[in-house]
């Protein structure tokens, strides 16, 4: 559960990690079986294309679903990121980016702080981007792209697009990526599902759109440690909590079905 030195090690030097194995495929149909259900509901937190009805990501699933919020509270996510940031943590933002067959859009060049930073006011870039492949990511159905030491350049300018995918994004210009790619060239995150990713919040990353008949859909979970919280609150709740209580991993072991059995109390 704990990251070994090497990982360490690689994620310091690389900006991300990709850990095959994390999750069980029963875990990974319990998280999925949530979807339909969810994305169903016509709410604000789920955002559509642009130029269709399907789901492009949808966001509150701790305070939507019990399943999802026993997934923030899994130790497979929770103590890594702890190990990594070394203090207390709270949930900023709870997510599944799906990106539908023949129809999922790109994710434009960006990194995740510019927007913590730009919309929400967050101090520093310190908050961890944990996920989990919930479908087989490959290199067809959009799988997400890192700049690997993108991050160690330092947050670089970034500019807010609100055209270009129906989500408003803080993007990094082309000039910039090219250079950054020059540098450290690509790694697509592909995987099994129940791989997880973990990446930081100055990692360049994007992802292309998914022409393929398969879907890609990945759930995503933010923390940010309690000492960097927002100071700004003009994006809504579910785009960034407000909720700063640390979060405490769930006992119990294989955590998410496990919790299921016993019936623990699920809330953050
Ligand atoms: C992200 O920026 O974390 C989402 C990108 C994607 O789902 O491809
Ligand atoms: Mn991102």
């Amino acid at each position: 559960m704990r990251l070994n030195d090497s990982e360490i090690e690689r994620f310091r030097e690389d900006g991300f990690l990709i850990l095959p194995e994390r999750f069980s495929a029963e875990e990974v149909a319990l998280l999925k079986a949530e979807l339909p259900r969810l994305f169903a509901e016509r709410r604000p937190e789920n955002f559509r294309e642009k130029e269709s009805d399907a789901v492009r990501t949808a966001m509150g699933l701790h305070l939507r679903s019990e399943v999802y919020a026993r997934a923030v509270r899994d130790p497979r996510l929770v103590e890594p990121a702890r190990q990594l940031l070394g203090e207390d943590l709270y949930v900023q933002q709870v997510k599944v980016n799906a990106k539908a067959a023949f129809s999922g859009d790109v994710w434009q060049w960006h990194y995740d702080f510019a927007t913590h930073h730009g919309e929400d006011g967050v101090p520093e870039p310190l908050a961890l981007n944990l996920h989990i492949l919930l479908d087989e990511v490959n290199e067809f159905n959009g799988p997400l792209v890192f700049i690997p030491g993108s991050h160690r350049r330092g947050p670089a300018p970034a500019t807010l697009d609100t055209e270009t995918t129906s989500y408003p994004l803080w993007v990094v210009e082309d000039e910039t990526v090219a250079k950054l790619i020059e540098e450290g060239g690509l790694v697509s995150a592909k995987g099994p599902p129940g791989t997880m990713l973990i990446f930081g919040d100055t990692l360049v990353h994007g992802s292309s759109l998914n022409m393929s008949p398969w879907p890609r859909t990945i759930f995503s979970l933010i923390l940010n440690p309690v000492s960097n919280a927002l100071t700004r609150r003009r994006r809504p709740d579910h785009q960034h909590h407000r909720d700063l209580t640390p979060v405490a991993p769930l006992p119990g072991s294989p955590r998410l079905l496990a919790a299921d059995r016993a019936g623990v109390e699920t809330r953050a």
